[in-house]
Order: structure tokens, then sequence, then C-alpha cells
């Protein structure tokens, strides 16, 4: 075939999108338990929204966006988002909740484009889950974030570990990034050019050298070089989630990839997944909006790479595949209006019900009701109909009789395998 996907992008058919989707379907169950309202953003942006917030730096700037020149009057450069944060807080400025409403909890959801080198559990599209709060400079809403994300991995039933550290803020920044400088210097012939090119343009991606994982640990600490409100907001944050009883460890090598942070850091690796472990990962951005060109609003927020949680998901083997609980069989086309009558009241009932084909033979059909792994088949002919029944045909038992719809929904109901 000749027309291919391109490289970094998938198909999710059938078991695969629906571990997408039971992601997705958890997360926004519990995302509104927490009263997180939602927020749609456009997939196209300004690329210079991406430069100015992500950072110039970054690799998602520097590589892995997909950007092209528009075709309109100004010859705009536009991008296909690599992530939500910014495009969310473009919207919340632009709609000017920073001045009128500026405490906001927000979810979005949908897919981000990077041009990354692709392996299991990275894509060049890829789907996020995403939250970002606004107004809430307290470390009582970073310790809300990280116990709303342990109770959407313990709901998943992932074996997971969450990290967290605090990079510190514009005040005691500046100190650790020229620490990391020097370090960097005196270690040269040890760091390899990728990591030679960071120690000018973003010394705080030092910690994610990996050549040897080894040369880091000599590397200076984010927590030694805090100051005292920094320090005091990240004990806080311990104390707030030791006391909800949520499981951490402290990783003092933490660094994040996007230049926005400031104090908490946090990720959550689960098991199964390889190299590319991370499927939570986010932090405070408190002076973010600002920067955008809106009012000095603190923001903190994550995302969830729904991709990897829903392989997690699989890799734990928590996804049933999806069968109806019963298929309706008509035989023959003059059946179809009646089997359309009796599938919808299958489904008022609440049970997921197909539709047979009437053009087929019915030896054929309960071939295929079994290879769907239905347990149910409710045969409706010309006889039966006229007698106000159907033929309930159980393929697990192999038994059939003629009942009225009332008597074979209850059956359905009532059977412990459906
Ligand atoms: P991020 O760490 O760049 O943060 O991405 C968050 C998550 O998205 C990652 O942990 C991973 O699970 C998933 N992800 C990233 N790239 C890929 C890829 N190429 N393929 C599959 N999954 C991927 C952010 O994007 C921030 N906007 C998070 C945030 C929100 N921080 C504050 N608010």
């Amino acid at each position: 075939m000749e027309l291919t996907r391109l490289r970094g992008f998938r198909d999710l058919i059938g078991a695969d999108a629906r571990a997408m989707s039971l992601v997705e379907e958890r997360a926004r169950a519990i995302f509104d338990r927490y009263s997180i309202k939602e927020i749609r953003i456009p997939v196209l942006e300004r690329t210079q929204l991406y430069s100015r917030s992500s950072g110039e730096t970054s690799d998602v700037v520097e590589k892995q966006m997909y950007t092209f020149t528009d075709r309109d009057e100004g010859e705009t450069a536009v991008a296909l988002r690599p992530e939500g944060t910014p495009g969310v807080v473009r919207a919340y400025v632009e709609a000017g909740l920073d001045r009128t409403d500026p405490e906001q909890r927000l979810f979005y959801s949908g897919p981000m484009f990077r041009r990354e080198r692709p392996q299991k559990g990275r894509y060049r599209q890829f789907y996020q889950f995403g939250v970002e709060i606004f107004g809430r400079p307290d470390a009582a809403s970073d310790a809300e974030l990280l116990i709303m994300i342990d109770e959407l991995c313990r709901d998943l039933k992932l074996p997971f570990t969450m990290e967290v550290n605090s990079i510190g803020d514009q005040k005691c920044r500046p100190a650790f990034r020229e620490a990391l400088v020097q370090w960097g210097r005196a270690h040269w012939d040890e760091l390899d050019d990728d990591c030679h090119n960071r120690i000018d343009r973003n010394p705080l991606r030092l910690l994610d050298c990996k050549r040897d994982a080894k040369v880091t640990e000599s590397a200076p600490k984010s927590l030694d070089y805090l100051c005292d409100e920094c320090r005091a907001h990240f004990d806080t944050v311990k104390e707030l989630v030791t006391a909800a009883n949520v499981q951490y460890v402290v990783n003092p090598r933490m660094v994040r990839g996007l230049d926005y942070y400031t104090r908490t850091a946090f990720e959550v690796m689960a098991g199964g997944l390889g190299a590319q472990s991370t499927v939570v990962a986010g932090g405070r951005y408190d002076g973010l909006v600002e920067t955008m060109g809106g009012a000095a609003v603190a923001g903190i927020g994550f995302a969830i790479g729904v991709d990897r949680m829903a392989l997690a998901v699989e890799a734990a083997g928590k996804t049933q595949p999806k069968k109806p609980a019963v298929v309706i069989v008509p035989l023959g086309k003059t059946m179809t209006p009646q089997a359309n009558v009796v599938a919808q009241e299958f489904r008022s009932a609440g049970l997921d019900t197909e539709l047979f084909s009437p053009e087929r033979k019915l030896k054929a059909l309960l071939g295929r009701a079994s290879k769907i792994g239905t347990e149910f088949v409710v045969i409706i002919g010309e006889d039966e109909n006229a007698r106000g029944v159907v033929q309930l045909r159980d393929l697990k038992q192999s038994g059939q009789q003629a009942v009225t719809v009332q008597e074979a929904i209850e059956s359905v109901k009532n059977s412990p395998n459906k």
C-alpha cells in the first residue's frame, strides 16, 4: 500500500482506542469531582506563542515543532500545538479572566504534535489530558493536584511512582543556574556536545544529560539553593501530601524540559512501559501569565500522557474488550423494522445491543455472534412476531426459548456474564 500513515503517527483500532478512552473517561470523571471545568482550545496557534512560553531553548521549540507559514497577508508563522499549557494561558488572558475572575480550574484534552524520534510510548501525534489552575499561589493547590493524580492512578489500578522536586523561583534560581554552569565547565570532558550547548543556553537541562547518568550525580541540586519562601512552600506541599497518605519520593535531580516552571515540579512513572515511562508531568508556573501579557497571577498544572497511560493500563491487564450484551437477528428484510424496535427496547434498558444484517444466513450470523463474544442472541421471525414473542438464544447454554421482549431483557440483565 502506497498511502501509508506517517512515521510516529498511529491508528488506534479496537482495544487500543478503548484503552485511550478509558483513561480519558476516568480522568474526566475525577476532574469533575474536583470541580474542574472544561476548556477547548485550537490545535493551531502562532509559533511565537510557544517560543515565548515553552522556551526558545527547550527541545520542544528548538527541534520538535511542526511549523509552517500561513498563506494569509501577514504570512503568519503557525504551529501545531506541541503542548496545551501555552494555549490555555493565552485563552485565559485573551478572555480577560486574569483581571475579572482570576481563580480558574480548567481541563483540556486532545492531540499534541512533536517531531520526536518515535519509539514505544513516544509518538509524533499523542494525546494529553491536562489541568491548569490559575490564581492559587498557595501550597494547598500543589498538594490538591498531587492527591488528585494519585487518585486517578489508583483508580486505573496502575503500579506507579510519584516524584516531586522544587526548582526554586526567579529569586533563588539564578544562583542555582550559576552553580550548574560552573559545574558544567568543570566537568566539560565528561559531557557530550549536546550538553556542552546546554551550559550556556539552558543549564538546568544539564541534569538531563543522558550519556552517563553517573556524571550528573555530582551536579548541584536545586533543593540546596532554595530561598526561604520556596523552601517553606515545598515543605508545606510535602506535609499536606503526606497527611493525605499519598506516597511520593523527592527526586532532587528532576528538572522539567519546558522553561516556565517555578517551585514545585512533579512526574509520575508507571510500570511496564520501558524507557518512556513518565505518564503524568507538570508543575507550578507562577510568572507565565504575566510573561504572556496578563496580570501577575499564579499558575500550576499538569498533563497526562494519555497514550502512555493507556499502554500502562493495557500492560497491567486492566482493559476488557467491549462486547455487546445481546445481538438482534431479523430473519429476513421484512423483519428489520420490528428488529429496530426491539433493539431500541434493549438499549433503553441499558444493554449494549448490536443489530445484525437481515441478509445473511442464520448459521453465519450465529457464528459471528460467538466470534464477537456476545452471550445472547434474539431472533425475530415472522411467526414469533405474529405471536408477540422473540426467540432468545443463550450461546453458552446452547438453549433457545420463545419469550416476550420484556422477559428477554430480564434474562440478559440477570445473566452473571453480561
Ligand atoms: P510534558 O512533560 O512535555 O509537559 O508532557 C506531559 C506528558 O505528555 C509526558 O509526561 C508524557 O506522558 C506525554 N508526552 C509528551 N511527549 C510525548 C510524546 N512524544 N509521545 C507520547 N507522549 C508524550 C507538558 O506538556 C506540560 N504542558 C504539562 C503541564 C501542564 N505543566 C503545567 N501544566
